[in-house]
């Protein structure tokens, strides 16, 4: 594990779309696996930006999405399919099909996780997987006591989650109460992780994640247990904290 202190969160997302696109420039055939949320918009639109400018091409690119509402349809502005659409996909020249996000309205959610799971392994595996930290330990939709050997899987969204995304809605009420995820050990198996962290709202969890004990309580702190894992975090997020020396290079 190693740690990219960045100055501010501009920077921060200019490091991360530089090593995605150093990534994309350099492999023939690459597997994305692609976060939602607030950290990793700015991240997309100078990916969006490069496009236009550099034409750096994504025909032999694949992504596969950490996550989805349950109970909301692509179409919704709410759902993570929209968001991809809206915040990269739309401007950059991958082939629709090519992008993969799983279904919150499959009428079998059990099948739909289990698909899912077999397209990422008939895709070879995710290269490099982008993600974002929940600030109550979680990564991808994967809440406090889920099994380190979790693969995508339904699962019942904390209060807490439901609040810090309830700004993306009209109110906490139309937060929906489950989603699908990919799990733990389908996020540990990512040949590569770059793990964005941003603002002071983060900086009790990054401490945790970094001096914290690897736990299910806290589901970050397995990243400490894989090879390549990368955090870039801007100044407000680790401003207070004691960052162990080994991990600044
Ligand atoms: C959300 C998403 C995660 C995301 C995290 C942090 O609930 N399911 O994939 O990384 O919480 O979100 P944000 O970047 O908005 O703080």
């Amino acid at each position: 594990m190693k740690i990219i202190p960045a100055e501010s969160y501009s920077n921060l997302s200019e490091i991360a779309a530089l090593i995605l696109t150093e990534k994309i420039k350099n492999t023939n055939k690459v597997v994305l696996g692609m976060a939602t949320g607030g950290t990793p918009t700015k991240t997309y639109q100078i990916l969006a930006d490069d496009y236009k400018r550099n034409k750096t091409s994504y025909r032999h690119v694949s992504t596969f999405n950490l996550d989805e509402y349950i109970g909301i349809d692509q179409a919704d502005r709410n759902s993570y399919y929209y968001y991809m659409v809206e915040n990269l996909f739309k401007y950059i020249d991958i082939p629709r099909e090519q992008t993969h996000i799983p279904s919150g309205t499959a009428e079998n959610l059990e099948q739909e996780c289990k698909n899912y799971e077999q397209k990422i392994a008939a895709h070879g595996g995710i290269d490099l997987q982008l993600l974002g930290l929940g600030s109550n330990g979680h990564i991808g939709f994967n809440e406090p006591g889920t099994a380190f050997d979790t693969l995508t899987h339904v699962v019942d969204l904390t209060k807490a989650t439901r609040e810090a995304n309830a700004r993306f809605f009209n109110g906490i009420d139309e937060v929906p109460t489950q989603a699908i995820t990919m799990g733990i050990a389908s996020i540990m198996k990512s040949k590569e992780i770059l793990l964005l962290v941003a603002g002071e709202s983060k900086s009790k969890a990054l401490d945790q994640l970094l001096n914290g004990k690897i736990d299910p309580s806290f589901p970050a702190s397995i990243l400490r247990n894989h090879p390549n894992v990368t955090i870039v975090a801007d100044q407000s997020a680790i401003k207070h904290i004691n960052i162990p020396a080994e991990l600044l290079g």
